[in-house]
């Protein structure tokens, strides 16, 4: 907004709850005063909502009696827009890319804390979510160490592992486990009794929520290694509160750029930071493709050479 409004004296219509907004012709006039001291909060201005309201193979509308795709366009001709802004992670993305070939010219951004979108290193708010997970586990540190423990830390992500790989190796978590490296519970009973035997009797475990469920693998892991194990499942809190200063600037960067390609007449892309610089990603290569974990990317093979087991 700021952007647009400064560099171009563009005007910024901002749809409220997302795509319910957009199809609803819900609609505020975003001005500079409203967009001011809302750098460091988390949360959005318009809302959100994660209702289905076009048929996008998978999204759970694919009825074309609950598709409003029409009334999207109306709307959004009715307004005489010239590009629409959609900031998201995988789902807000497809969908996007399904109204982009419907004739609304779209920009994206990405942003969810699981870090998975295809085309970008990463995404507005995942920075966040690995601070507030690391922080957890080393405040976890205490108890377990203390009382001799397993302490489970199950991390948010969906199907990818980004966040429990990324806070685990920032906080130094013996054990890592996420989706994309198949684990099983003899492997993480070897690490507990090796570290035992060093005098170590304490584990902290990152689990991501699509690797399983914190709170049936500790009571699996009390039961076969007699070491009491506790789970502490993260959850909102890591989609909560004050964005990290790399995430401040994050946005900041991909707004201004996604407002300098809106303003230059291209759509048909998302701004994706790569490589240390934005980089215009096309959406249908976005559509659909989940960014995973390479098991053997640098900072897999980093962890294990530090002693970090993935369980296997
Ligand atoms: O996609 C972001 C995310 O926080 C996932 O990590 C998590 O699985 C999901 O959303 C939780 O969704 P909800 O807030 O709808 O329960």
């Amino acid at each position: 907004v700021k952007t647009a409004s400064i560099d171009a004296g563009a005007e910024v219509l901002g749809f409220r709850d997302g795509f319910r907004g957009l199809v609803d012709d819900d609609a505020v006039w975003l001005t500079y005063d409203m967009v001011s001291n809302v750098l460091t909060q988390g949360g959005t201005l318009l809302g959100t909502t994660r209702d289905h309201f076009f048929a996008v193979p998978g999204n759970g509308a694919d009825h074309s009696t609950s598709d409003r795709t029409q009334q999207a366009v109306e709307v959004f001709r009715k307004h005489q827009l010239d590009a629409l802004v959609c900031v998201g992670g995988d789902g807000t993305l497809t969908v996007a890319t399904a109204l982009q070939q419907r004739g609304i010219p779209i920009v994206g951004i990405p942003k969810t804390i699981d870090n998975d979108v295809a085309g970008s290193d990463v995404a507005i708010g995942f920075d966040t979510a690995v601070w507030v997970a690391a922080a957890s586990m080393d405040r976890l540190h205490s108890t377990a160490a203390s009382h001799h423990r397993v302490m489970i830390v199950e991390t948010m992500g969906r199907t990818a592992g980004w966040v429990a790989l990324y806070a685990g190796v920032a906080s130094g978590a013996d054990v890592i486990l996420i989706p994309e490296i198949p684990f099983t519970v003899d492997g993480i009973l070897r690490v507990i009794h090796e570290r035992m035997h060093r005098g170590r009797h304490f584990s902290i475990i990152a689990l991501a929520e699509g690797a399983g469920h914190g709170e049936a693998l500790a009571q699996e892991i009390e039961r076969r290694s007699g070491q009491e194990s506790r789970a502490v499942v993260l959850g909102h809190l890591q989609r909560g509160g004050g964005p990290t200063p790399a995430d401040r600037l994050l946005a900041t960067r991909l707004g201004y750029e996604a407002s300098h390609v809106a303003l230059a007449g291209r759509s048909g892309v998302a701004v994706c930071w790569n490589d240390c610089g934005v980089h215009e990603i096309p959406l249908v290569d976005i559509a659909g493709h989940r960014r995973l974990v390479d098991e053997h990317s640098a900072l897999v093979k980093t962890a294990r050479a530090v002693g970090t087991s993935f369980g296997e």
